[in-house]
């Protein structure tokens, strides 16, 4: 299972899926070499535009000290997100628990959520929070079973396409530029190719990877597809993505309260998302004292 990205765009520990030729046809590095700064820096100079490599979520080594790790950073991720001021809330706890076994059952997952913990632990928690939101939209929705997991699974996944954003893109503080958001917003394509070939995703799941950003008057990314196209698993996290983003500080933002998160929704994100699910959304979320944070 392989997948193309640019040469700039690769991290350290990506394993080559090919041998990679100069242009007299001269082996200049192995199928199977393990990338690291040096060699990428050496394969950019030599004009190499892009590479094939396998993809990272097939990687299983020292995998049960991995998985031990995220488990560990997830429960504390949502420790910190749930129990705040001491409330527990009895009737989301059956599912939360749910929620961890399905994360800690599912190798790529962790495997996912260790690659995402390794470019920011900003991502990572984001991803631990919208996939809770997501959940919960669709268990108010009344969602099957399966319907639920598609949401659960969508939402820890939706950013993995970040691991090949470069680094300083991603985290500038100042404002990006036209070029550097075009790159931003091809998360959404790298996520889909890294889980393309996964049968243990449905398509609800990769389609919500993909189109997270998508908005309703189809003026979002990647394709400004019709609402009608992206299914409503994308639609549901990209109302849990939007809320989470609103309500968590960053380095240049301080975050909004919960309620104004939610009256912003209400108002100027009915333009762009999902009425229903806002709607579904703000009756259930204020009952809650959720709170995000870094
Ligand atoms: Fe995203």
């Amino acid at each position: 299972m392989t997948i193309n990205i640019p040469t700039s765009n690769s991290i350290n520990g990506d394993k080559l899926a090919e041998d990679i030729y100069d242009a007299y046809g001269n082996i200049i590095l192995e199928k199977d070499t393990v990338l690291n700064c040096k060699l990428k820096r050496y394969l950019v100079d030599l004009g190499i535009i892009s590479i094939n490599i396998y993809n990272p979520l097939t990687n299983f080594d020292n995998y049960e000290k991995v998985h031990k790790t995220i488990i560990q950073e997830v429960e504390s991720t949502l420790t910190c997100i749930l129990y705040k001021n001491d409330h527990i809330y009895d009737e989301i706890t059956e599912y939360v628990s749910k929620m961890c076994k399905s994360i800690s059952d599912n190798p790529i997952i962790i495997k996912a959520l260790d690659r995402i913990k390794k470019i920011d632990n900003y991502t990572f928690k984001h991803s631990i929070n919208t996939s809770l939101y997501s959940m919960l939209i669709a268990i108010w929705m009344n969602q099957s079973n399966k319907e639920v997991i598609n949401a659960t699974q969508a939402g820890i996944l939706h950013d993995i396409g970040k691991i090949y954003i470069p680094h300083e893109i991603l985290n500038k503080e100042t404002k990006l530029t036209s070029e550097e958001y075009e790159e931003i917003k091809k998360h959404t394509l790298y996520g889909y190719f890294l889980l393309s070939n996964f049968s243990e995703f449905n398509q609800e799941v990769k389609k919500a990877v993909l189109f997270h950003h998508e908005r309703i008057d189809s003026l979002g990314y990647p394709l400004r597809a019709k609402p009608d196209y992206v299914g409503i698993t994308s639609k549901i996290v990209a109302v849990a993505d939007v809320y989470d983003a609103m309500t968590t500080d960053r380095v240049y933002k301080m975050s909004i309260s919960p309620s104004e998160a939610v009256n912003y929704l209400s108002s100027d994100g009915m333009e762009i998302l999902d009425n229903n699910i806002i709607k579904v959304f703000k009756k259930n979320i204020l009952k809650y004292d959720f709170k995000a944070s870094i």
